[in-house]
């Protein structure tokens, strides 16, 4: 178990110019009192962000990809014009994909201070993460209980040389990230075993990520393999693209992605997505817009039905 002040960077830096927090000191330290709550609004520390710098050979500008166009929809800089401008010929086409995208977010942010504050949950392992951006999982589960521990897992160049970003912590937990890709529970689980205790209730985060795995079956095994190597008491946090809304609009932007988008994109009914908790305890409102998934009393105005469907469930 390593924590976060054992922490190194390795000087390899992908041709990026920025250490990426790839490696880790594997030496054994004091594991964080389990079940025990803190105060809430602890300071993170957080280091500045990497100077921008030209990109790395292994990024391909070339083509738009599905983490930078979600950086760019979500106001963030960490993008180039061919993500700019696919993004908005998407947005032009369907303009509620970006109010989708931030609900997706707020999705998260309701999610995992619920998980923390509400069930004790203090381990998280968020897989398909996304660009460093506002409200990462570890800001706001660390902002509720600062010893929350917390894993990355996302194979994107781009963001493993942002990483540092996510790295950041509180001294009394810990962050990781996994280069691995989202679909390899083999390389994913034994490296998240680095910072995580799997004998302690865990929530997997899959937030935007199945959508990427567009076969069915294959993405309802990785899901239940990953479930499958959780104590009982852990979690699911699931968030996807539906065809509940607006369903031609929908077919339009998936056929109009996997064009010009790697990885490609699959958008599923409820009904699909509600087979992802089959074996978990589905917790109300179920399977619902990310808008509606407990909307706080400032968001209860308007809680307009996104493109993007989410649910938590919990492990028996
Ligand atoms: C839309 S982003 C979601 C970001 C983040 N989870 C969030 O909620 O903001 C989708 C992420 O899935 C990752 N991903 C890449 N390849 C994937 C694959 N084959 N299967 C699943 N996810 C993949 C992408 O790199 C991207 O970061």
């Amino acid at each position: 178990m390593i924590d976060s002040r054992d922490r190194w960077y390795l000087s390899d830096d992908h041709g990026t110019g920025h250490r990426a927090g790839a490696s880790i000191l594997a030496r054994r330290v004091r594991f964080p009192a389990e079940g025990r709550k803190h105060k809430k609004g602890a300071p993170v520390t957080h280091s500045p962000l990497p100077a921008r710098r030209d990109p790395p050979p292994s990024i391909d500008t070339t083509r738009a990809n599905a983490a930078r166009i979600w950086n760019y929809w979500l106001g963030g800089k960490d993008n180039y014009p061919v993500d700019r401008l696919v993004g908005s010929q998407i947005s032009a086409a369907m303009p509620e994909i970006v109010d989708a995208a931030r609900a997706e977010r707020g999705f998260l942010v309701r999610t995992v201070r619920h998980l923390v504050t509400d069930t004790g949950i203090y381990q998280f392992l968020d897989i398909g993460t996304g660009l460093p951006t506002a409200n990462n999982t570890h800001e706001v589960a660390q902002a509720s209980a600062p010893q929350c521990r917390i894993v990355y897992v996302n194979n994107d160049p781009l963001i493993l040389a942002h990483a540092r970003a996510l790295l950041t912590s509180t001294p009394e937990g810990a962050t990781d990230y996994v280069d691995a890709d989202p679909r390899d529970p083999d390389k994913i689980l034994p490296q998240a075993a680095r910072a995580l205790d799997f004998t302690q209730p865990i929530a997997l985060m899959l937030l935007g990520t199945v959508e990427h795995v567009l076969d069915n079956n294959e993405a309802y095994a990785l899901a239940n393999r990953l479930m499958d190597a959780l104590p009982s008491g852990s979690y699911l946090a699931l968030c996807s693209l539906a065809t509940e809304v607006r369903s031609e609009a929908i077919n339009k932007v998936v056929h109009q992605w996997n064009k010009s988008v790697t990885p490609t994109i699959k958008a599923r009914s409820r009904q699909e997505l509600i087979r992802f908790f089959d074996r978990l305890e589905l917790l109300e409102p179920g399977v619902v817009s990310a808008s509606q998934w407990r909307p706080e009393a400032a968001e209860r105005e308007a809680p307009v039905e996104v493109c993007k469907f989410s649910g938590v469930g919990r492990k028996l």
